[in-house]
């Protein structure tokens, strides 16, 4: 088949997808012109903020790509007060942002269930309801999942890291901690519940193959989310899988291939939000303004105060952790306009796919 018909196929199978994310030279100009044009068409060049704000590395888990994991011993450990929290809220806020993502290592207890409740309270009531507020604090019962719905958060991140369920026991323990079936069992409560839902992988693991790439991509449609961050894996010295660092596709590789899977989920999935993740900008200095040009839509400025951002460190060479929020901000602003994109200032971004799933809903009814 020749390529231009293979960007234009209304369902891409798992060999379609290998082959384009193979592809190289005029070919991949060719999925990129592709992707972007989905993406002005659906989502417009218009490009949202979270001000991220990675409010603890506490981690009840182990697992064996991340730098803060809990066997970690080499790491400070911190836990931001609620007052520091709140004031990066403000930030957010005050810089129009219109959302903000607290992050967190996974903690299971009730003072932590507590502590979000009073935060999203608390967020709420500092901008008047006018921040959109994004959990991304792991795994959580059903019943934590709605609490912090009915206090305010509307969207949560949870990413599957890899839907192949023997390569997600190659890069998490297996034991009761770390379980494949328990984390699409998240998934599909927060979709239930109603979230603004958002996964996504890792790419360049080792072990993972293109097919088990391809799989991911056909797995997150499947599991019709409304946002998605994906970015290369980047080895950290301080975790288990770095015994494997030579046996790894080369970083410019990862970063080339990461690319082309946000470009071919544009393709296939239209009119979702899709992060730019941070771990693209380690790689290569623009690798954000990259993704976004070819299909992201999201952008994500670290916000957390600066003296804690060194010890939140998933991966060795994390990039921003020295500068301030305000430095972020204005060299953001620069590196959108140059990928012909606009910042929605006080725009929420909420994702449309998931107005668009409602809308098909209630219709239905
Ligand atoms: N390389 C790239 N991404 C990582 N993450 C964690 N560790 C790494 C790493 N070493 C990602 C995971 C997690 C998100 C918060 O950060 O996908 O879900
Ligand atoms: Fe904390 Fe993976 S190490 S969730």
């Amino acid at each position: 088949m020749v390529f231009d018909e293979l960007l234009n196929k209304d369902a891409l199978s798992v060999q379609d997808i290998v082959f384009l994310l193979q592809c190289k030279g005029d070919e991949e100009k060719k999925l990129f012109a592709k992707s972007e044009s989905v993406k002005k068409r659906h989502v417009d060049n218009i490009v949202y903020l979270r001000g991220l704000i990675e409010f603890s590395n506490l981690c009840r888990k182990d697992c064996n790509y991340c730098g803060i994991r809990k066997s970690n011993l080499n790491i400070d450990r911190f836990n931001l007060t609620d007052n520091d929290i709140l004031q990066a809220a403000e930030f957010a806020f005050k810089n129009r942002f219109g959302s903000i993502v607290l992050q967190s290592g996974e903690i299971q207890s009730l003072a932590f269930t507590k502590r979000v409740v009073k935060l999203l309270d608390k967020i709420l009531k500092l901008s008047n309801g006018q921040l959109r507020i994004t959990l991304s604090c792991g795994e959580q019962s059903r019943d934590t999942f709605r609490q912090w719905l009915e206090h305010g958060a509307t969207r949560y991140l949870l990413r599957i890291e890899t839907s192949n369920e023997d390569l997600y026991y190659k890069i998490h323990p297996h034991d009761k901690f770390h379980s494949f079936e328990e984390r699409v069992e998240a998934l599909n409560n927060l979709k239930l519940l109603g979230y603004q839902t958002g996964t996504g992988v890792m790419i360049g693991l080792p072990y993972q193959t293109y097919e088990d790439l391809a799989n991911d991509l056909l797995w997150i449609k499947k599991m019709d989310v409304d946002m998605v961050g994906m970015g290369p894996y980047l080895e950290h010295s301080g975790t288990p899988l770095y015994k494997f660092k030579s046996n790894l596709m080369p970083q410019t590789e990862r970063f080339q291939l990461s690319l082309k899977m946000i470009a071919i989920l544009r393709i296939i999935m239209k009119d979702i939000n899709i992060a730019s993740a941070t771990s693209l900008q380690a790689i290569d200095k623009m690798g954000r303004e990259k993704a976004i040009k070819i299909g992201a839509n999201v952008l994500m400025p670290n916000i957390t105060p600066g003296m804690y951002r060194n010890s939140y460190k998933l991966y060795d060479n994390k990039p921003c952790t020295d500068e301030n929020p305000e430095d972020c901000k204005s060299c953001l602003e620069w590196r959108v306009s140059i990928t012909n994109n606009i910042i929605a200032y006080g725009g929420y971004g909420d994702s449309q796919h998931h107005s668009h799933k409602r809308g098909s809903t209630l219709r239905k009814i």
